[in-house]
C-alpha cells in the first residue's frame, strides 16, 4: 500500500454522524471530502471544530456543494476528490417528518442512494478502487419483534424506513451485480450532544435543562412507551469505518443490546436535573406517528466477533453527557437573558 494519505468522501457530513465520522477519519490521517447542501443559513456548525480554510497548509477537510437529489453533482465530486472510501450518510432522517414528506423522503433516502451507487459504479468502472458504506437503520426492522439481528425480516413502518429498506437492497444488488465492495450498516439509535434537536433524546435534554434554568415551562412529547436501543454516536461511527477495512464486504447490525423506554430516558435525565418530569411533560398528538415502531433492541454479535467492535459509552453516561452539554447551552441563554438580550429559543414551538 502507498504511503499517501487515504481519501474518503462523506455525504451527510454536516449531520451528527457525518461530523463524528469526519473527526475519526481525520484522526486516522485521512483526507476527508464532504458533500454539503446549499442552504440559506449555515449548516456546517457541527464541523466548526475541525474545519480549516482549505488555503491553509495541512488542511485535510474539503467541502463541496452537492445533493443526493442531483446525480451530476455526485459524479463531479467523485471525479474531483478521488476517494478510496465513500460513506453515504445523507438522508431526510426524521421518521415523523417522513409521513409529512413521503415523496421527498423516498427520493432522498431511496433514489438518492441509487444516484450515488450509480456514480460510484461508473467511478469504479473507470479504474478507481473504491469501498462504499450505506447508512441503514434499525427502523427497517420496524414491527419485527426484538432482538433484531442481520437475519430478522424487515417490516418498515414509515416512509423513511421503506426508503431505507429500498436503499439497503439497492446496495446489496450493486454489490452482487457489479462485484463492488459495499457494506450495509444497520445501526440502532445513536445519540450525542450533537443530535438534532427534534429527536426525542435531545429534545428532552434541551427542554429539561431549559426548564431547570427557568427558560421554558413545558415539554410536549408523543408516545412515551416505545423502546429504543440507544448508543453513543462516537462509538457507532467507528463500526462504519471498521466495515470498510475488512477483507470482504458484508452487512452488520450495530447496537448496544440494551433497550429503554422514553419514560426511562426521562427518569434518568430528570434525575440529573433534579426535576420531576411529570410536572412539566404534556402529550401533544402531533408527535404521534400513524404507525409506530414499538420496540428495538439489537443483536450485534456479528459486529462484535467479526469487526471486534463494542460500544464504550453506557446508557446512563450517554444521558449524563447530553444533559451536561445542554446545561451549558441553557446557562449561556440565561446569561444573555439576564443581560437584557432577547433569547429566541430556535423554533421550539415547532418541535
Ligand atoms: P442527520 O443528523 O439528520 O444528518 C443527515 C445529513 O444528511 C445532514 O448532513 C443533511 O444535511 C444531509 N442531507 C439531507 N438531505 C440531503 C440531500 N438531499 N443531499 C445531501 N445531503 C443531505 O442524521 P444522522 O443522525 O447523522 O444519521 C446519518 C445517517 O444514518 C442518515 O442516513 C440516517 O438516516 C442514518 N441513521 C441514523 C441513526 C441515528 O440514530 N442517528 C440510526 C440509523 C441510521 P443538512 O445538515 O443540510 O440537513
Ligand atoms: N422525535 C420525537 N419527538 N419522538 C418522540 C416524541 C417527540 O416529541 N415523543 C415521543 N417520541 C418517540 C417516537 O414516537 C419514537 O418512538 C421514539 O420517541 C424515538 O423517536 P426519535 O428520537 O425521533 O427517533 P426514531 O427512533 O424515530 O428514529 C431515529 O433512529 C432511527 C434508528 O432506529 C432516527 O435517527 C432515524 O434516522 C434512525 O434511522
Amino acid at each position: 500500500m502507498s504511503d499517501s494519505p487515504r481519501t474518503a468522501l462523506i455525504t451527510g457530513i454536516t449531520g451528527q454522524d457525518g461530523s463524528f465520522l469526519a473527526e475519526l477519519l481525520l484522526s486516522k490521517g485521512y483526507i476527508v471530502h464532504g458533500v454539503v447542501r446549499r442552504a440559506s443559513t449555515f449548516n456546517t456548525e457541527r464541523l466548526d471544530a475541525i474545519y480549516a480554510d482549505p488555503h491553509q497548509r495541512g488542511a485535510r477537510l474539503y467541502l463541496h456543494y452537492g445533493d443526493v437529489a442531483d446525480g451530476a453533482s455526485l459524479r463531479k465530486i467523485l471525479a474531483h476528490s478521488k476517494p478510496a472510501e465513500v460513506y453515504n450518510l445523507a438522508a431526510q432522517s426524521h421518521v415523523r417528518v417522513s409521513f409529512d414528506q413521503a415523496e421527498y423522503t423516498a427520493d432522498v433516502v431511496g433514489t438518492g442512494t441509487v444516484r450515488i451507487l450509480e456514480a460510484v459504479r461508473e467511478y469504479a468502472e473507470a479504474g478507481n478502487a473504491v469501498r462504499f458504506y450505506q447508512a441503514g437503520s434499525s427502523e427497517m426492522f420496524g414491527a419485527s419483534p426484538p432482538p433484531q439481528g442481520e437475519d430478522t425480516p424487515f417490516y418498515p413502518r414509515s416512509p423513511y424506513a421503506v426508503g431505507k429498506v429500498a436503499a439497503h437492497w439497492f446496495a446489496k444488488n450493486y454489490r452482487e451485480a457489479y462485484k463492488l465492495f459495499i457494506c450495509n450498516g444497520i445501526l440502532f439509535n445513536h445519540e450525542s450532544p450533537r443530535r438534532g434537536e427534534t429527536f426525542v433524546t435531545r429534545k428532552i435534554t434541551r427542554a429539561l435543562t431549559r426548564i431547570k434554568l427557568g427558560l421554558q415551562e413545558k415539554l410536549y412529547l408523543g408516545n412515551l412507551d416505545s423502546r429504543r436501543d440507544w448508543g453513543y454516536a462516537g462509538d457507532f461511527v467507528e463500526a462504519m469505518w471498521l466495515m470498510l477495512q475488512q477483507a470482504e464486504p458484508d452487512d452488520y447490525v450495530v447496537a448496544t443490546g440494551e433497550s429503554h423506554s422514553i419514560r426511562e430516558f426521562l427518569d434518568i435525565a430528570a434525575d440529573r436535573c433534579k426535576l420531576d418530569w411529570k410536572q412539566f411533560v404534556e402529550t401533544d398528538p402531533r408527535y404521534l406517528r400513524p404507525t409506530e415502531v414499538d420496540a428495538l433492541c439489537g443483536d450485534a454479535s456479528k459486529a462484535r466477533t467479526k469487526l471486534g467492535w463494542s460500544p464504550k459509552v453506557s446508557f446512563p453516561d450517554l444521558v449524563a453527557m447530553m444533559v451536561e452539554h445542554d446545561f451549558e447551552l441553557a446557562r449561556q441563554e440565561r446569561t444573555l437573558a439576564e443581560a437584557g438580550h432577547v433569547v429566541a429559543a430556535r423554533g421550539l414551538s415547532h418541535r
